[in-house]
C-alpha cells in the first residue's frame, strides 16, 4: 500500500485508548483520506471512514468475521464463537433464530414492560433521597428481558444479574480492572444461564414456545442438531445483555432532554414520529459503539488499496455519525434531520449496516427504539423530577462512554394529568 497513508509510529495501541471515539477520525482527517493503515496490538490494519466503505464492509464476498474479533472481545463482550464470528450459511442460519424473536410484535411487547416498570418505579423513587437513571435502567431492562424471554429471575438476584450483563459490555474498550470485571460476569452468567437451558431440556423448566428461551433451548442447527447447551447459553446472553445494555442510550436520552427544552417541548406535543426522530438522533449524537471490525477473504484491491487476505479492517461508526458531508452540522442535536432521511442502510449504523438478515447487523434495532421511545415518553409525559447540580459531562476517550454521574433525579413524582 504505496499510496495509503501510514501512521509513522511503530503501533497505534496506546494512540487508539488516548483518542477512543475519534481515534479513526482524527487521521481521516489529518491525512484527508477515507482510507489510512495503521498498527495495532501488532498487526496491520486498514481503518476506514465513510458511506462508501460501509458498504464495501459489509460485502461478505470480500470480508469475513471469523479470526476478526480478538479472544479478549468474545470473554467479555460476545461470548465464544457466538454468532458475531460466524460467516456464509451458518451465519444467516442462526441469524433468521435471533430476527424470529424481535418482530414488531415482541417489541410492543417489550416496549409495553418497559413502560409499566418505569411507571411502577415512581412510588419508590418518591421516597428515595435521589436516584441515577443508569442504575435504575439496568435493573429494570434486566427485569424485562429475563420476563420476555422466559429467564427465571427472583427479585434478590435482579440488581446483581443487571450487573454482570452490564460490566460484560463495559469491558468491550476497557484493558485491566474493567476488563477483568467483565471477564469474571461472563463466566458467571453462562453458568447461570447454561443451567436453565439444561432444565427447560430436561423438562425442570417449563418454556413457552416463541420465547427466546424455547426457541434458542430447541433451535436445530444446519446439520439438524441442537445447539450444545453452553453455545446455546452464549446465545441468550446474545438476547438478554444488549437489552440491559439500552441503558446507556436511555441514559444519553435523559441528558438529551435535559439539555434541549426545545425537543423535550415538541415531544411533549408530539406523535409518535416525533419520538421516534428523537431516539434516532440519540443514536446518532451519542458514542456508544465506536468501529466495527472484519477480516479480509481474499486479495482484492479498492481505491488504490490493496486488501490482502487476513488483514484487520475497522470501520467507523462514531465518526460517520459526525461526518459533515452526510450529516449537516453534525455536532448538533437536531431530531428534526429524520425528517428528510431516507433509510439508507450504510451512513446510519449506530448497530451495524446493510440488510440485517443479509449480514451482521444488529436484530434488536426495533427493540432498542420501541423501547427507548417507551422511555422517552415516560420521562416527557408521565413523570416530574429536579436534575440536580452533577457531572453530566461525557468521555469521547473512555469506551464505552456515559454521562459522568449517569443522570440522578430528585423529587420526583408523578406528573398531574392536565
Ligand atoms: C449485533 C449494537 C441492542 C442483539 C450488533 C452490532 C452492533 C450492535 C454494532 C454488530 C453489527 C456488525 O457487526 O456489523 C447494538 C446497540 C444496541 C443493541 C448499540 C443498543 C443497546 C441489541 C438488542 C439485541 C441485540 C436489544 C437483542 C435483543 C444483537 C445480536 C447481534 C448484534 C444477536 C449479532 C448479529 C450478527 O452477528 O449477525 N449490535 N445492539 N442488540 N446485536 Fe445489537
Amino acid at each position: 500500500n504505496e499510496q495509503l497513508p501510514h501512521d509513522k509510529s511503530l503501533d497505534n495501541s496506546l494512540a487508539l485508548m488516548q483518542e477512543g471515539y475519534q481515534f479513526i477520525s482524527n487521521r481521516v482527517n489529518r491525512y484527508e483520506s477515507d482510507l489510512f493503515e495503521a498498527r495495532l496490538m501488532g498487526q496491520r490494519v486498514i481503518c476506514m471512514h465513510g458511506e462508501e466503505a460501509a458498504k464495501l464492509f459489509y460485502d461478505s464476498d470480500r470480508f469475513q468475521r471469523k479470526g476478526a474479533a480478538p479472544k479478549r472481545i468474545q470473554k467479555t463482550l460476545f461470548g465464544v464463537n457466538a454468532i458475531q464470528t460466524l460467516d456464509g450459511e451458518e451465519h444467516i442460519h442462526r441469524k433468521l433464530l435471533f430476527l424470529s424473536l424481535m418482530t414488531s410484535e415482541h417489541q410492543k411487547r417489550l416496549a409495553e414492560l418497559a413502560k409499566n416498570e418505569w411507571k411502577a418505579s415512581i412510588k419508590l423513587w418518591k421516597h428515595a433521597d435521589h436516584i441515577k437513571l443508569f442504575d435504575e435502567a439496568k435493573v429494570i431492562l434486566c427485569r424485562i428481558a429475563c420476563h420476555w424471554t422466559g429467564v427465571p429471575l427472583s427479585e434478590s438476584e435482579v440488581k446483581e444479574r443487571a450487573e454482570d450483563f452490564s460490566n460484560m459490555v463495559d469491558a468491550f474498550g476497557a484493558v485491566g480492572p474493567r476488563h477483568w470485571k467483565g471477564r469474571r460476569a461472563r463466566p458467571r452468567t453462562e453458568d447461570w444461564i447454561r443451567g436453565i437451558i439444561e432444565d427447560v431440556r430436561a423438562g425442570k423448566i417449563e418454556a413457552n414456545k416463541g420465547t427466546a428461551m424455547y426457541e434458542i433451548a430447541f433451535h436445530k442447527k444446519l446439520d439438524g442438531t441442537t445447539l450444545d447447551a453452553q453455545m446455546a447459553a452464549v446465545e441468550l446472553i446474545n438476547v438478554i445483555r444488549p437489552i440491559v445494555a439500552i441503558a446507556t442510550f436511555i441514559t444519553f436520552s435523559a441528558l438529551a432532554l435535559y439539555e434541549h427544552p426545545n425537543a423535550k417541548e415538541n415531544i411533549r406535543n408530539g406523535d409518535e414520529a416525533t419520538l421516534e426522530r428523537f431516539a434516532q438522533e440519540v443514536r446518532r449524537y451519542y458514542p456508544f459503539g465506536p468501529f466495527l471490525g472484519a477480516r479480509v477473504k481474499k486479495d482484492f484491491t479498492w481505491k488504490n488499496c490493496d486488501f490482502k487476505k487476513g488483514m484487520l479492517v475497522l470501520l467507523d461508526v462514531y465518526g460517520l455519525h459526525h461526518d459533515g458531508r452526510i450529516w449537516n452540522k453534525p455536532n448538533e442535536f437536531r431530531p428534526d434531520r429524520f425528517q428528510d432521511w431516507d433509510g439508507n442502510l450504510y451512513n446510519f449504523i449506530p448497530q451495524g449496516g446493510g440488510d440485517p438478515s443479509q449480514t451482521h447487523r444488529c436484530p434488536g434495532e426495533g427493540i432498542t427504539v420501541e423501547i427507548m421511545k417507551a422511555t422517552v415518553d415516560f420521562l416527557v409525559n408521565k413523570v416530574d423530577f429536579d436534575v440536580p447540580e452533577q457531572d453530566l459531562s461525557y468521555s469521547l476517550v473512555r469506551m464505552p462512554s456515559l454521562p459522568e454521574s449517569g443522570f440522578v433525579m430528585k423529587n420526583i413524582k408523578e406528573k398531574a394529568l392536565h
